[in-house]
């Protein structure tokens, strides 16, 4: 059956000139019949040269308008209308709006889980793998960090030269382990090396072996010698990585790192994407777009 539907995808994104990028959170059925997976900052640079006339994003809202922003010309559709991530809706324009008039020395620093208005007032967006350099090369001394007050946490502890100033937001996935689940785990499984997303709460991110994206974690576990992990990201990285390295051990941080967004996209949504009866058509206002697209473009000038 999944092999059936499998067929009928690869047989019709090539007739329909159509492309699929996958985010690294998808299902594994998923991640076999994309063009291109990865996480959102190779999603993004992706984003940017991908040649079919027709590109469909599985993975969140977001992401779909990122693609979007760089390629006006083409059809984008989110695979699922109903995946969003809670954390990009946190914060209104007006309120950092607010921020930056009393601060008028602060630069935005906008990660990409964001909506396309709040990205309008960003002077640069991030990824979780690219947010410690970019924060680092960016030429402004003074920095507001937006939406995610773990990821903000941590960068500011890379980057203790800068000034940053955090809000609230977060992701509440990644929210839901503190330091005790931490500990569990590491006594259980005390061979094991403990991988973790910046999304984290700090109190766990200090007790990590290594911290880095969804992709960062898939290839530190990859390349390593150890022979047990931890994984401290949405479980669809422990699943891909039972797949990826049969003669290794993959526990979950928490049987509770599931992300309702990342799972609501199905093998059959995709297959009703490439049908064209399906899906969402991403539309951006050009104004907006226009606005929206700088502060990427410039993540990709200063993260490389
Ligand atoms: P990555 O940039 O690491 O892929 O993360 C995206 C995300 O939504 C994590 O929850
Ligand atoms: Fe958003 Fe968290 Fe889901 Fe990532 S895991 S898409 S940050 S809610």
């Amino acid at each position: 059956m999944i092999r059936d539907l499998q067929q009928q995808i690869f047989e019709l994104k090539k007739e329909r000139d159509i492309c699929i990028l996958a985010h690294s959170y998808m299902s594994e059925e998923i991640c076999e019949v994309a063009d291109f997976t990865g996480d959102s900052y190779a999603l993004s640079v992706k984003a940017k040269t991908v040649p079919q006339s027709t590109v469909i994003m599985c993975g969140v809202r977001f992401m779909a308008e990122t693609v979007k922003m760089f390629s006006p010309g083409k059809k984008v559709i989110l695979a699922n209308p109903a995946a969003g991530c809670p954390m990009a809706e946190q914060f209104g324009k007006e309120e950092i709006l607010r921020i930056k008039k009393e601060n008028p020395d602060i630069a935005v620093v906008a990660y990409v889980n964001t909506t396309a208005e709040l990205k309008t007032v960003a002077d640069v967006c991030v990824t979780s793998s690219s947010a410690v350099k970019i924060c680092r090369v960016m030429p402004e001394k003074n920095i507001l960090f937006i939406p995610d007050i773990n990821l903000g946490t941590y960068v500011k502890s890379q980057v203790p030269e800068k000034n940053f100033k955090l809000l609230s937001g977060g992701c509440p996935v990644h929210a839901k382990a503190g330091r005790e689940e931490a500990i569990k785990a590491k006594a259980a499984h005390p061979d094991a090396l403990f991988l973790v997303h910046p999304e984290c709460r700090a109190e766990v991110v200090e007790l990590a072996d290594f911290v880095g994206s969804t992709s960062g974690i898939m290839d530190f576990a990859e390349k390593s010698e150890a022979k047990e992990f931890i994984i401290g990201t949405e479980n669809a990285i422990v699943q891909h990585l039972q797949f990826k390295c049969r003669n290794k051990k993959f526990y979950p941080l928490s049987k509770d790192f599931v992300c309702r967004d990342m799972k609501i996209t199905t093998l059959p949504d995709v297959l009703n994407c490439v049908l064209g009866r399906g899906g969402e058509e991403i539309v951006l206002e050009e104004g907006l777009r226009k606005k929206a697209v700088k502060c990427i473009e410039r993540m990709i000038e200063l993260g490389g």
